[in-house]
């Protein structure tokens, strides 16, 4: 267990949880290396036990957690990764990944991203309209070079998650539509500059049932049979990421059982298949340390109020997602009901509600799962400088980003002289 109790204290692989708080402070991020390897590995492994023959790529997606050392650690094991932005292929760059196993995704790429990401040399860009494919096809054009592509296609298949985190939906701005696709892949296909690679999808984060995956798989396939027949060839099918974690009370799929899905709905068809998963990588491979600073009793509510808050870890507060909260060592003290709770001068700026906890202040809590969409989603509001992040591997730990002074969080400022 890469976070578990050892004798009463919660430990991040081999390292207390205290020691951590003690060397670098807190509110702090903790990953655990083993963690987020036998996460990939587990899709490695899925690949080889569903479907042994079939050309795979895993594309880990950047934007879940961009911290150089996770990019470093998994480039090392293979991945490719899925991006969003010419700053999350500047990270790949910088991590020493392989440039030609990365995927660019993105409803608004700019000309300089697509420039960058052309002279790159990236596997495949991720249209998402047909003035994107006119863009692409200009700058490729002025380049001298062919650019490879693909489309993102909107499945129109409801995945079932929070709403704020579905995407394959008519009504979201993803993707081109189902219906518009095939005569924008004619489109590319005429083009000299433009190399048709392959085809794109992604129905939602957070999937804990397989089958609307599946019935987006089979469209797909469907659409990738109809271009065959008119001359068009895919080299890859990106399924997109989203493989739900257990958070909470859910049951997700393994990682084999998801990966067997898609595998299956592939059939015969042989192109590489590619999976841009990132939370079921690095969610549970993370958590977000915090002390207590005061327990607050209430006439309606107990209130743990801690040091890490929403702008550290924002999911509660944007999703009201759930995330498990633990006593680093319970306090011994009688349980009693709290919701854990930031300064930050906002209603919203919790982390949990109604927690049976054994605390006192001055405690250590961990906020569990928090490894994707933790600190890649934070911020300085309330002028609070963002916390560390340190990598645990056995009983070492390393600090692979410091936490922010605050003068730097206003040095490039001025004040006008008038
Ligand atoms: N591929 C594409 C094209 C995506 O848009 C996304 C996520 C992924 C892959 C990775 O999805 P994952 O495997 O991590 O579920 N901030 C939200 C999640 C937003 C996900 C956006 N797209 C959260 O904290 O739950």
């Amino acid at each position: 267990m890469s976070f578990a109790y050892r004798d009463g204290v919660y430990c991040a692989e081999g390292l207390s949880l205290e020691v951590v708080a003690q060397r670098y402070g807190t509110p702090c991020y903790v990953y655990s290396r083993a963690a987020i390897e036998s996460a990939y590995r587990e899709f490695e492994q899925a690949f080889a036990v569903a479907d042994p023959h079939r050309r795979a790529l895993i594309c880990y997606s950047v934007k879940a957690n961009s911290n150089l050392a996770v990019l470093s650690l998994l480039a090392r094991l293979g991945a490719g990764f899925d991006i969003v932005s010419g700053g999350e292929l500047a990270r790949v760059r910088a991590a020493g990944g392989d440039l030609r196993k990365v995927v660019f995704s993105g409803v608004g790429k700019t000309e300089a991203e697509i420039v960058q990401a052309l002279e790159a040399g990236i596997l495949c860009l991720n249209l998402e309209s047909g003035e994107e494919l006119e863009r692409t096809d200009a700058i490729a054009r002025r380049l001298g070079l062919r650019a490879a592509v693909a489309f993102r296609v909107n499945p129109d298949v409801d995945a079932k998650t929070l709403p704020y985190i579905s995407t394959g939906l008519k009504q979201n701005k993803f993707g081109v539509s189902y219906a518009e696709a095939e005569r924008l892949y004619r489109d590319a296909a005429a083009r000299p500059n433009i190399e048709v690679a392959g085809v794109g999808c992604h129905i939602g984060s957070q999937l804990t049932d397989p089958a609307p995956l599946a019935d987006a798989a089979r469209r797909i396939v469907a659409l990738a049979e109809r271009l065959e027949r008119h001359g068009i060839a895919l080299r890859h099918v990106d399924l997109g990421g989203g493989f739900g974690i257990r958070y909470n009370h859910e049951s997700p799929p393994s990682i084999g059982i998801f990966i067997a899905t898609l595998c299956g709905a592939l059939g015969a068809r042989r192109e590489t298949l590619i999976v841009d998963p990132g939370r079921a990588i690095v969610g549970n491979a993370g958590v977000l340390l915090t002390r207590i600073e005061y327990v607050k009793r209430g006439e309606a509510r107990n209130f743990a109020v801690v040091d890490a808050a929403m702008n550290d870890l924002l999911r509660p507060a944007l999703y009201q997602a759930w995330h498990e909260v633990v006593a680093v060592r319970p306090a011994g003290v009688a349980i009693d009901s709290y919701d854990v709770v930031g300064p930050v001068c906002e209603t919203a700026d919790f982390l949990g509600k109604e927690r049976k906890l054994s605390i006192v202040s001055g405690g250590l809590l961990a906020i569990r799962s928090a490894g994707a969409y933790g600190m890649a989603m934070s911020s300085n509001y309330n002028s609070r400088p963002r916390c560390p992040e340190v990598v645990v591997s056995g009983a070492r730990a390393e600090l692979v980003r410091p936490r922010e002074h605050v003068e730097e969080l206003y040095s490039q400022e001025s004040i006008p002289a008038w």
